[in-house]
């Protein structure tokens, strides 16, 4: 609640004030230099410049978040997006590697092999839970970063972050960790050594579907680079957008431990329910990466995957007779979502090119909001009960 949060804000206000300006006055010539003079030696800066460069409402975040995840420091942006492309664009050089996991974001993925490889940066992709094919796919002198997720979408696979980072660590290549849906509560990565966490905001941080947002935290010296080559890019955050996740920092714990009771309470529901073949949730004993996730995770995130008993379309039936998930992208606001991965995600593939990705047509991803859990399955076996039996195992 409290942490990284200054107590004296400006104006004796309670919360950070939305500070809506596009620059920042000096009294004269004096204040000016003086100000310049502790940028260029590297100074803590105590005020605003243009808005390019920062804002209060930014800083406010930054230090929040950097406290959440024990990190030195931490940047926020835009978007999730505008985080991950901005970390490459800003460390990696022509000639560079990746390894990244398969089942990564399609749109980080998409970016690291058409972007990236444009720039002369190759990547290699690794299965999700293989670390000795993840250390195969490495080369050595070249590849500067491993990457991945953990839970991964929509499988909810978890990455041994110990063995990652000693991996990091044995060939100089940095760890990147994408923990959007373990937040925090659940997680903290840079304690087994990861050099860079980053999140899409966007979900849980934000915590109400209502906001765009990204961050990485890590190692100071590391994001004082990214902070400078943000002030280049001009991919900064505006103020409004930064109180509101702000904002939603606040709750971000109940929510969260609520989604994760929740979470479990939908697992163990479907699992036993005749016209569901297969519950994807690291909670469940019968998930492949059950026992990791327990040592590792203080809860086990929001977000339930489910196989139908049926094709395509009884699935779609299923998810259209749902009452309180909103059908749409996205996970870890207040509201529940639902989504059919197949259409989603990959509606631009057939069924065997999705195959491919792993994603079966009768795949449901339900991310969890805070309503009520026994409101939540009530409304899951109201639908489930319309499931054409034939189909049902
Ligand atoms: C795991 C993960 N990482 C990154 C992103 C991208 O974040 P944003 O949508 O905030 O740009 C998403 C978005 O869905 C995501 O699910």
């Amino acid at each position: 609640m409290h942490g990284g949060a200054d107590r004296a804000k400006g104006f004796h206000s309670m919360t950070t004030p939305i500070v809506q300006s596009a620059t920042y006055t000096f009294a004269d010539t004096a204040a000016l230099i003086e100000f310049l003079d502790a940028k260029i030696y590297g100074r803590e800066l105590d005020r605003e410049e243009y808005a390019r460069y920062g804002n209060p409402s930014i800083w406010a975040l930054e230090r929040r978040l950097a406290h959440l995840e024990g990190a030195a420091d931490a940047i926020v942006y835009p978007s999730g997006m505008s985080a991950v492309t901005s970390l490459f664009l800003t460390v990696l050089r022509p000639g560079n590697h990746i390894v990244m996991t398969d089942d990564c974001y399609r749109r980080t993925r998409q970016f690291c092999l058409s972007t990236l490889k444009k720039f002369g940066i190759e990547t290699s992709i690794a299965p999700m839970g293989d670390l000795d094919a993840l250390e195969a796919a490495i080369v050595p002198k070249k590849t500067r970063f491993l990457f991945t997720e953990t839970p991964t979408n929509p499988y909810l696979r978890v990455a041994d972050l110990k063995r990652l980072a000693e991996l990091g660590k044995r060939y100089r290549a940095m760890t990147l960790l994408d923990s959007t849906f373990a937040t925090p509560v659940n997680l903290r990565p840079l304690e087994y050594g990861i050099d860079f966490v980053m999140h899409s905001a966007t979900k849980y941080f934000a915590g109400h579907n209502d906001v765009l947002g990204g961050v990485i935290a890590g190692d100071a010296s590391r994001i004082r680079a990214l902070k400078d080559a943000r002030g280049i890019f001009g991919n900064v955050i505006d103020p409004h957008q930064a109180f509101l996740i702000e904002r939603g920092l606040k709750t971000l714990a109940v929510r969260v431990r609520q989604q994760n009771q929740s979470a479990l309470q939908v697992a163990h529901y479907l699992q036993q329910h005749p016209k569901i073949e297969r519950v994807h949730y690291p909670g469940l004993s019968s998930h492949p990466d059950h026992a990791l996730a327990a040592a590792q995770m203080s809860g086990f995130g929001g977000v339930v995957s489910f196989e139908v008993a049926g094709d395509i379309h009884a699935t779609s039936a299923f998810i259209d007779r749902l009452r309180i998930p909103y059908i749409a992208p996205s996970l870890g606001g207040v509201e529940s979502l639902v989504e059919q991965p197949a259409y989603v995600s990959y509606y631009d593939l057939s069924s065997d090119e999705r195959l491919e990705f792993g994603i079966r047509d009768n795949l449901v991803r339900f991310a969890l909001g805070i309503e009520d859990a026994v409101d939540i399955i009530a409304d899951l076996q109201a639908s489930l009960a319309q499931v054409p039996a034939v189909n049902s195992r």
